[in-house]
């Protein structure tokens, strides 16, 4: 009789986008012994099209964690798999081009260079004044006001995030990851900001991941991400997950205050 075996792929191509295996992450002092773990054997997917929020205490490893999937950190040890593909040893650039794009926490400044600039760079052409504007409008800034402003210190912090937001907005890259997309937006952008992930996720046909601390935006999330001392101590729903965020004593105080 003949055995027929067939091999299932572990994933169907294209409905896993990200995958993180045992991500590891130690701070290495000059002398080389370990400082500190901050990340130990963080396991991740993120599917094709879906929000996944990052959440979890100040210091758990959020920041490190984007950086990681970014390229800006490389993992102590571990594997990163986009579309199925190993891009644990890409760099930055290799993978802005397969597809992966970022927003700081703390947005960085390029003098020299003005919004439109920031804007056409990032579209990858030369927009048209009023694609440029288009896109400063959804984020909420008065586009006259902006378009020619350079990327100085002059900008409030809360106009460098928006600024920032609407670059990865012209960059439409498959896999955008906003690193407390909220901080220091004031009330009005932030409800907009909501709008503007859900019209990203639909013009990219592709996948958010918000590291975020506000109950708003896990209202969104497709899978909850919790990231705590450096380890994923849950994962799933917001209705899975906001419980037990509530019920720990010292996680996520801003959830409590909002009972
Ligand atoms: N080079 C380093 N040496 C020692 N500790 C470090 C180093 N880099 C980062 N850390 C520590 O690693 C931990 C994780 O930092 P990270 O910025 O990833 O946290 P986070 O979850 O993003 O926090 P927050 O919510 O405040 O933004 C922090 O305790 C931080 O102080
Ligand atoms: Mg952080």
């Amino acid at each position: 009789m003949n055995v027929v075996v067939t091999i299932q792929p572990r994933f169907k191509k294209g409905e896993i986008m990200l995958e993180l295996k045992n991500i590891s992450f130690d701070a290495i002092e000059d002398s080389g012994s370990v400082e500190k773990e901050i990340l130990r054997n963080v396991n991740l997917t993120v599917d094709t099209n879906s929000f996944v929020v990052i959440t979890g205490p100040n210091g758990s490893g959020k920041s490190t964690l984007a950086k990681i999937i970014m390229g800006l950190k490389k993992p102590t040890s571990g594997q990163i798999l986009l579309d199925g593909i190993d891009i644990t040893n890409y760099s930055i650039t290799e993978r802005a081009k397969v597809g992966v794009g970022f927003a700081f926490q703390q947005p960085v400044r390029f003098k020299g260079l003005t919004v439109r600039d920031l804007l056409n760079f990032s579209s990858g052409k030369k927009l048209d004044t009023h694609l440029a504007c288009n896109y400063l409008a959804e984020v909420g800034l008065c586009a006259a006001d902006y378009i020619n402003r350079e990327l100085n210190d002059s900008l409030s912090g809360g106009e460098m995030k928006r600024i920032e937001i609407a670059m990865l907005m012209a960059r439409k890259v498959k896999l955008s990851i906003f690193d407390e997309p909220e901080a220091g937006i004031d009330l009005w952008s932030f409800n907009n900001l909501i709008d503007v992930f859900k019209k990203l996720r639909i013009e990219t046909n592709g996948s958010i991941i918000i590291i975020s601390h506000q109950e708003r935006i896990l209202d969104i999330a497709d899978k909850v991400v919790v990231l705590d001392n450096g380890t994923v101590t849950s994962v799933g729903t917001k209705e899975e997950i906001l419980p037990d965020l509530l019920g720990a004593p010292d996680l996520c105080e801003f959830y409590k205050e909002r009972v």
